[in-house]
């Protein structure tokens, strides 16, 4: 799919449009500078969208949309360590109430993040921030698990040489 047409449409469509933006691609980072791009134009209300990826025990900023951002999170801190370590989806309403929330922005209110999974094994973490209080509804976080399970089934777990 051309990259323009990728950010046009509604959210819903989303995981199947970047199922076709990264089908010709195998590269992680790759996929997750375009997957931050369509998340960042195709969802409304977000200050960040981008990517932590797992590199030897902890996790490292990757491709992200939005303020630069704190660049490793250790998997015992932080929203991102949480579904890291716990391998779960967190959803998080209000940050304020959330011990160890790492604030990269201040203007971030709510989060979401979803581990990047694949036959187990964890790659990183895609991590959505909002300036609105519980952003994240159910929908949304179908629609940002389903991108999540995308990415991970269509790249390779490293990086190539
Ligand atoms: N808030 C995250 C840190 C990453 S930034 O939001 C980009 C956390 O608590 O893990």
């Amino acid at each position: 799919m051309a990259h323009a047409d990728a950010a046009a449409g509604a959210a819903g469509n989303l995981p199947a449009d970047l199922r076709a933006l990264i089908a010709d691609e195998r590269d992680l980072v790759a996929n997750c500078a375009n997957a931050a791009a369509l998340l960042w134009h195709r969802l409304p209300r977000l200050n960040w969208a981008g990517f932590y990826l797992l590199r030897d025990g902890e996790l490292v900023l990757g491709p992200f949309q939005g303020k630069p951002a704190c660049t490793r999170i250790a998997l015992s801190r932080g929203v991102c360590g949480a579904a890291a370590s716990t391998r779960a989806t967190i959803n998080v309403p209000d940050v304020a109430l959330f011990p160890g929330h790492i604030a990269c922005d201040s203007a971030s209110r709510s989060e979401l993040v979803v581990p990047l999974l694949r036959d187990g094994a964890l790659l990183g973490v895609l991590d959505l921030d909002s300036p609105d209080l519980a952003r994240f509804d159910a929908e949304t976080v179908r629609i940002v698990e389903a991108a999540a399970a995308v990415i991970a089934g269509g790249s390779a777990s490293r990086p190539s040489a």
